[in-house]
């Protein structure tokens, strides 16, 4: 059985709104997996919603609901969400999923046999809105805690606790020696100092049931349910365990066991840059303890503000995908956040930046390059694609030898994480085709009897680099993609790489009428 390319998202709090921040992350892996499709591997797609901890007890509370039927009233929203934004996801978990509680007790169960865990008195500072505990280091020279903390309270309980010291050695050299684990690099360096720095604290899997109810219920010990994050960390275990993956057939919770499912150790977790710790230090060594394999990479993205700010509630400066996509179309919002931000830095949505992006690349870029180069071949050969003929022309070779290279470098780049770098290949092609019709000029040679040859050269290779297109930018805009597949009179969809440099028009196909891609229109 093969392993097939598994990539996953954060799980987002099913208590917060889906915002700006929420799509990219899934917009990012969304084009991963559609990549590894199209270059004809199996790919499986994880997203879906961390639904436990104090705060959805808390907001199901005041909404006088049972905090199930809270979450299950809220998973709706985001389920809907994915679909506005064109996931190709293949599960999507819920925390309260029964497979999902199997195998954080299953995880639970094992790491307290081979004694990694210990229960002890905590007293000190708690933070309710961040669900975590705090120590003097944490406060400020005033005595006062970060806002971000909210109310701090002092409380004296009792909880169980992992011992992270033993592994920290391990995982430093780990890390240290495998550099891809964490991309980008300067996010791996902000890990391994943190492994330098100082002695690893022990991580507090618990809450007591007497505080918060809403949690998986430690097995070993009925006071407690596990804490949020170690709970959610879990879910990227969960679905594959559940579909009875050969690697976590130890934990023995597979639902299925005829089914032949096999995705762990994840390929890529994709995440922001806020949860590094808990994906790039707690979440290895929880598998580690379980005996389990490492996940292969941790892809940690920056954060988007809007006009240079923070996004919030109170300063009303959110950008609601929905909105945008309603407006101005799904695939223009998927190309502006792939385009506008690499992975890894901050990002910075403007509606101006959007506006511009929208005009020069979507619209007179590919949208342009598109329907001149279709409406040409309607207008001079009623849309039937002529001989490619054998032209030494230099244009035409500049043109074959520039999409060669691109097609190269847009697969190198997508496979390595570099998926903005891809689009500014691909649009490198656009610009040349661009330029080829500019020095070409086949409408001037349309009115030349004696040039209907050279003309069909031309037509040939403009046709055909919109096809390389469609397929080049399928894994981040696909509908737009099929579209100029449609166009082109193709049947089937772009999903083939591997067809960019291969399988090209045939002299005597028919297309169809262009339309246009992204029309242009006011901000
Ligand atoms: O942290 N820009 O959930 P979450 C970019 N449940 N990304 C952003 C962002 C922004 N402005 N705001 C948030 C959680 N994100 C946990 C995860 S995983 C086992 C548990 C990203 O809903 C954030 O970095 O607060 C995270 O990766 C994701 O959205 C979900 O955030
Ligand atoms: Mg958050």
């Amino acid at each position: 059985m093969n392993k097939s390319f598994y990539v996953t998202t954060a799980i987002d709090y099913v208590n917060g709104e889906p915002h700006l921040g929420h799509a990219y992350e899934k917009i990012v892996a969304d084009v991963m997996v559609r990549v590894r499709r199209g270059l004809g591997e199996q790919a499986f797609y994880l997203t879906g919603l961390d639904e436990h901890g104090q705060k959805v007890q808390q907001a199901a509370e005041t909404e006088g609901l049972e905090p199930q039927a809270y979450c299950d009233r809220l998973s709706q929203v985001w389920r809907r969400f994915a679909q506005s934004l064109g996931l190709a996801n293949d599960d999507f978990i819920r925390t309260t999923d029964e497979r999902h509680r199997r195998t954080v007790t299953a995880i639970l169960n094992r790491l307290h046999a081979e004694d990694h865990f210990y229960r002890d008195t905590y007293r000190g500072y708690y933070s309710t809105k961040q669900e975590t505990f705090l120590t003097e280091r944490d406060q400020g020279p005033d005595g006062k805690f970060d806002p971000i903390y909210g109310e701090v309270t002092e409380l004296e309980e009792d909880n169980w606790y992992f011992r992270l010291g033993r592994h920290q050695q391990w995982l430093l050299e780990y890390i240290e020696a495998n550099p891809d684990f964490v991309y980008p690099d300067f996010r791996r360096n902000e890990v391994l100092g943190l492994l330098r720095s100082g002695k690893l604290e022990d991580l507090c899997i618990s809450r007591p049931r007497t505080r918060l109810k809403w949690g998986i219920p430690l097995p070993f010990d009925p006071e407690f349910v596990t804490y949020v994050w170690f709970d959610a960390l879990v879910n990227y275990a969960s679905v594959p365990a559940g579909k009875g993956d050969p690697t976590l057939e130890v934990l023995g919770i597979s639902e299925d066991p005829s089914s032949s499912c096999s995705l762990w150790p994840a390929d890529i977790h994709v995440i922001g840059k806020d949860i590094l710790k808990f994906h790039a230090v707690y979440w290895p060594i929880m598998l580690r303890a379980a005996g389990l394999p490492l996940p292969r990479q941790i892809c940690v993205h920056g954060w988007w503000q809007k006009d240079g700010e923070k996004m919030s509630k109170s300063i009303g400066n959110i950008v609601d995908p929905i909105t945008v996509i309603d407006k101005w179309g799904l695939d223009a919002f998927r190309f502006y956040l792939v385009r506008e931000l690499d992975i890894g830095a901050d990002g910075n949505w403007t509606d101006q930046g959007f506006y511009s992006r929208y005009s020069a690349e979507l619209a007179n870029g590919l949208g342009n390059l598109v329907n001149r180069s279709l409406a040409m071949l309607q207008r001079y050969r009623q849309g039937v694609v002529p001989t490619a003929g054998k032209s030494d022309n230099e244009d035409d070779s500049t043109l074959e030898t520039k999409t060669v290279q691109v097609v190269e470098e847009a697969i190198d780049r997508f496979k390595r994480n570099r998926l903005q770098g891809a689009l500014q290949s691909i649009w490198s092609l656009i610009e040349a085709a661009n330029k080829y019709i500019d020095r070409t000029a086949p409408f001037k040679l349309a009115k030349q009897s004696d040039q209907a040859q050279r003309l069909d050269e031309i037509l040939y290779r403009l046709t055909d680099i919109v096809r390389v297109l469609a397929i080049l930018i399928w894994p981040i805009i696909p509908a737009t993609a099929e579209r100029i597949f449609e166009q082109l009179g193709k049947g089937g969809k772009p999903l083939v790489i591997a067809d960019a440099l291969d399988n090209r028009l045939s002299a005597g196909h028919q297309v169809n009428k262009p339309e246009p891609l992204f029309p242009r229109r006011d901000p």
